[in-house]
């Protein structure tokens, strides 16, 4: 008899602000959902881009509720903070790779340790902080 293959699904994972969704937010979702089945989006609350020091146009909800709707985004969450909630959303979806852009270079590599962390590059010439800044 022949043994089909059962495969889980993979799962991937993103963390970010979203605000003024842009085609760099755009681009960056399509190529994170390129690479697994499932596609996690965490958005950042307003309490966390506080403690940035970010301050996003668009309310959390809103931002939360656009990416939601995005055909290619499984399902998007709160994000609070790095530490504990990544290391408890990696175990919890069961995450195979964390995406982010290559901003973020250098600044995350310590959790390699423990994480299977990509970098992708950013999309040039367009920013949220650019746009607010234009605003
Ligand atoms: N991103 C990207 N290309 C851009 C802008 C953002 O690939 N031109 C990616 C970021 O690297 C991150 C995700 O989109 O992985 C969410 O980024 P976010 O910080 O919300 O977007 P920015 O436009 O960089 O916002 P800000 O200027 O407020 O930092």
């Amino acid at each position: 008899m022949e043994t089909k293959e059962i495969r889980k699904q993979k799962v991937v994972i993103t963390y970010g602000t979203f605000d003024m969704f842009h085609f760099g937010h755009e681009r960056l979702l399509k190529r994170c959902k390129e690479q697994g089945d499932i596609l996690i989006v965490g958005v950042a609350t307003d309490e966390y881009n506080v403690q940035k020091g970010k301050k996003a146009v668009q309310s959390f909800e809103d931002r939360l509720k656009y990416v939601e709707s995005l055909p290619y985004v499984t399902r998007a969450i709160p994000e609070t903070g790095i530490n504990p909630q990544w290391y408890e959303d990696y175990e919890k979806y069961g995450v195979d790779v964390i995406i982010m852009g290559d901003d973020k270079v250098g600044e995350l590599d310590y959790l390699k340790k423990d994480m299977n962390l990509v970098y992708l590059p950013r999309t040039k010439e367009v920013s949220s902080t650019e746009i607010r800044e234009a605003i």
